[in-house]
């Protein structure tokens, strides 16, 4: 069966009380996006013609987390069971496809798992997500009828005999949409919960002759839910594991793939290598032969080939070329864009730059807001003084240059081709091309002069 125009339907109405917080459930984050981050980019996966999300509790946090999210919200005001909520969508279902639905708390069920079950269920087949687990308490149960499957009975409401059956409801279901309209609208709550229970629709379809047909995830994680921190927490490890084993069987060396953090897209060249505690967020790219050593945050930033990130290392929304050197302990925040053959050693802070080929800053450096050219070196202690409390000006520094350390350079202002500035220099106006320029109190000794010595006392 071909997914388009497929419903689907995801279920974030839950509070999540055993998260012990504010933040509703299904905006906790795993691997730096939500839950329902997750369970949609999966369902857009399949190209769904109608998306909807039922929300209830944080209703209005949930949306304004997406707030350009192509889906419709239906809200569930009272949180009265999953099949009343999947009641509040039914208005924006196309009848002419089947519906699937998903919970917003289950954030890493693959793709390929949810089209083996479409193709599975096709347009005429009621379709069930079940797994085989080794402890099935506290979910609903598959009960079959020799291999037919007859029914699904909550945990709640189970006999001893039934409690003992491991095949589990993972939730995750798709229906003839008409067919789920029906069965919605005939759901009763004299349960052990009282709650309208989407699960009894299966009863409905077996007593309509509706076939039922079940097919199982490739692993168990896929359908594991996060009820507790302490769940997110091992979901996140789960996640980072898989990342880890991704990057090492397309070649990437990682000194240790338990300790690498990606939150995020990182995408790689050839012979890259990894150290330990590094953390990758949002996109980044690493060329080939990249080196990022242990230790280092790197966040939308593009890195050269053969290029090395030394220990230590904080990088946001930066461009790094070829052959670049940076750290250990070097900041570049956004805008920082360093050319091929660059060097930023130790303490040194670059923001919205550009610090040209082959040139270097070394230690203990401040350059905001300049544009620097190739072949400059740029002495310890050297500071763009950018900011005058009210305003951010630019500071030009062109090709070989030579600043000498502890400078400060007043923007605007504009180092010329070739120009020299003495160490100490507070420079507050342009230096000339190919000649020294400084600013300096003339040194002086005094002759004669002692050292003070302690009064002894009275
Ligand atoms: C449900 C299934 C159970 C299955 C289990 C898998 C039913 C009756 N039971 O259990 O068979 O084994 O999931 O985890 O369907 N939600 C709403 N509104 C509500 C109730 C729930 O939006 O009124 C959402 C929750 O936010 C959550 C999902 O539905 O994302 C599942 O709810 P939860 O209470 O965790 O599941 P159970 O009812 O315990
Ligand atoms: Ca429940």
């Amino acid at each position: 069966m071909s997914p388009k125009g497929l419903n689907i339907v995801i279920l974030a109405a839950g509070k999540g009380k055993r998260m012990r917080s504010d933040l509703p459930k299904v905006l906790h984050s795993l691997a730096g996006t939500s839950l329902l981050g997750h369970v949609l980019s999966t369902a857009r996966g399949l190209a769904p013609g109608q998306l909807v999300v039922v929300i209830g509790h944080g209703a209005h946090h949930v949306q304004a987390a997406f707030p350009n999210a192509a889906v419709t919200w239906a809200t569930q005001t009272e949180q009265l069971g999953t099949g009343h909520a999947v009641q509040q969508a039914v208005a924006y279902l196309d009848d002419a496809t089947p519906t699937l639905v998903l919970y917003g708390d289950v954030p890493l069920t693959r793709i390929d798992t949810l089209r083996a079950l479409l193709d599975a269920a096709g347009t005429e087949r009621l379709g069930l997500l079940t797994a085989h687990v080794s402890d099935p308490t506290g979910y609903g149960r598959i009960v079959r009828e020799g291999t037919q499957v007859s029914r699904i009975v909550e945990h709640k409401d189970a006999t001893p005999e039934e409690h003992a059956i491991n095949e589990i409801n993972t939730g995750i279901l798709v229906a003839p949409t008409p067919f789920l309209k029906r069965a919605l609208g005939a759901l009763r709550n004299d349960n052990a919960q009282a709650e309208y229970y989407l699960t009894d629709i299966v009863g409905i379809a077996v007593a309509e002759h509706l076939p039922v047909v079940t097919t199982q995830p490739a692993h168990v994680f896929e359908i594991e839910g996060v009820n507790s921190k302490a769940q997110l927490a091992a979901l996140e490890r789960i996640y980072q594991h898989s990342r880890a084993n991704d990057l090492l069987e397309a070649g990437v060396t990682l000194a240790d793939p338990a300790r690498i953090d990606i939150r995020g897209e990182l995408t790689h060249g050839q012979d890259v290598f990894i150290d330990v505690g590094c953390v990758f967020e949002g996109r980044v790219h690493l060329g080939d032969g990249a080196h990022v050593g242990p230790y280092a945050v790197l966040r939308n930033v593009e890195v050269g080939a053969r290029t090395r990130v030394e220990a230590y290392c904080h990088l946001v929304d930066a461009v790094v070329g070829a052959e670049v050197s940076v750290g250990p302990f070097a900041r570049l925040r956004p805008g920082a864009t360093l050319e091929d053959g660059a060097h930023i050693g130790n303490f040194v802070e670059v923001k919205n730059s550009v610090i040209g080929k082959g040139s270097k800053a070394n230690h203990l450096a401040y350059v905001g807001d300049a544009t620097v050219g190739q072949r400059v070196n740029i002495g310890a202690g050297t500071i763009t003084c950018n900011y005058d409390g009210a305003n951010k000006y630019r500071t030009i520094i062109e090709d070989d240059v030579f600043i000498g350390s502890d400078t400060q350079l007043i923007a605007p202002v504009t180092v010329k081709r070739g120009a020299t500035l003495g160490a100490g220099t507070t420079l507050t106006k342009d230096a000339p091309e190919d000649q020294l320029t400084l600013s300096r109190a003339k040194q002086m000794t005094i002759p004669g002069w002692k050292r003070p010595v302690k009064k002894p006392r009275a």
